[in-house]
């Protein structure tokens, strides 16, 4: 039952006519709780909350389904608009991304001309830049990209996902780049041919990158909200003398808001991604595939 709804919720994000209705009809269906709002003032309402008690942020404007070089470059633009309204709030938030909504299924050349005009605003204002790792057909010409981008700029930095199988090459490849990596368990639906389809495996080689990755001695966020492997990060680092500006804990807005205070009242650095935008649906459904028991939100929400 567990699965169907997860395929099932995994499918809707992906269905174009029902991202398309939900622009229509706004943020619906209780996915306030995940997303911060339709406008960027919303967002930087939200992420100067989040600061107030001391989390920090990085603010995504979400874009799904971009097919034409207009539609890319407007996207590239929502996020220059939301890197200079980050520096005129002055919120502490740096700037997540995913490259389809700057053109990467139209062409290199453009997601990559967009990429650059985003991190030369983003150095403008001293600000940072994180790639987000979409579906394993993207992983390979994400990366490429990375690497092409990280030759001139040394503020971007791009997601690592457990669940593949590739990924502990990755990590040893990215080594020589001095990457700064948010690493996380993956949210999309992956065939067996390229990622664990067991938790306990995935659990496992996280674990295993995140150590390789600190011990490596580069900047590691760990976007996780299970507490087994932020207790193992918490120990990893303490034994072995990692300080705390080398890593970074990240969860996601809406989600174990308890845990995301308690870490900041130990002591660590917590940032919250928040999401924002019309295009929310796509988002929205991956959040209740990794959790199909959210789904009692969204049958309240329905009758509000
Ligand atoms: P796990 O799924 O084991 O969940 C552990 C516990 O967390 C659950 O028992 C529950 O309590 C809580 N929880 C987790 N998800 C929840 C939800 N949706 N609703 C309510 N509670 C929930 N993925 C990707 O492929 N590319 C990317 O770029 C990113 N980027 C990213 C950024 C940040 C900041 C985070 C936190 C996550 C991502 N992800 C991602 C998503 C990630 O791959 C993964 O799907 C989710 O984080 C869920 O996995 P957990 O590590 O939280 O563990």
């Amino acid at each position: 039952m567990e699965l169907m709804m997860r395929n099932m919720f995994q499918s809707l994000g992906k269905s174009r006519t029902a991202n398309r209705l939900a622009k229509r009809y706004g943020l619906r269906f209780g996915a306030a709780r995940f997303v911060a709002g339709e406008t960027i003032q919303q967002s930087i309402e939200a992420v100067r909350g989040l600061n107030q008690d001391g989390r920090i942020a990085t603010l995504d404007h979400l874009g799904e389904f971009v097919f034409s070089e207009a539609e890319a470059v407007e996207s590239a633009d929502m996020c220059i608009q939301t890197l200079d309204a980050i520096a005129q709030a002055g919120v502490t938030s740096n700037l997540s991304l995913k490259m389809t909504s700057l053109g990467l299924d139209i062409s290199r050349e453009l997601c990559v001309s967009n990429m650059r005009r985003i991190l030369d605003r983003a150095r403008m204002h001293g600000n940072f830049v994180r790639i987000d790792m979409e579906d394993y057909a993207h992983c390979q010409v994400s990366l490429d990209i990375y690497r092409e981008l990280r030759k001139d700029y040394d503020n971007v930095g791009i997601v690592i996902q457990a669940y593949l199988f590739r990924t502990m090459q990755d990590i040893d490849d990215l080594h020589e780049l001095g990457a700064n990596l948010r690493l996380v368990k993956g949210a999309y639906k992956e065939s067996p041919q390229v990622a664990f389809p067991e938790k306990s495996a995935v659990d496992d080689n996280y674990k295993k990158i995140i150590q390789k990755h600190l011990l490596n001695g580069h900047y590691t966020a760990i976007a996780s909200h299970d507490e087994a492997i932020i207790n193992f990060t918490k120990h990893f680092v303490k034994a072995n003398g990692i300080s705390g500006d080398q890593f970074e804990f990240q969860m996601l807005y809406g989600i174990c808001e308890d845990l995301q205070k308690q870490l900041v009242k130990e002591g660590y650095r917590v940032r919250i991604y928040v999401p924002y935008g019309v295009d929310w649906f796509g988002y929205f459904m991956r959040r209740l595939a990794e959790r199909p028991a959210n789904v009692w939100f969204v049958l309240k929400n329905m009758f509000k």
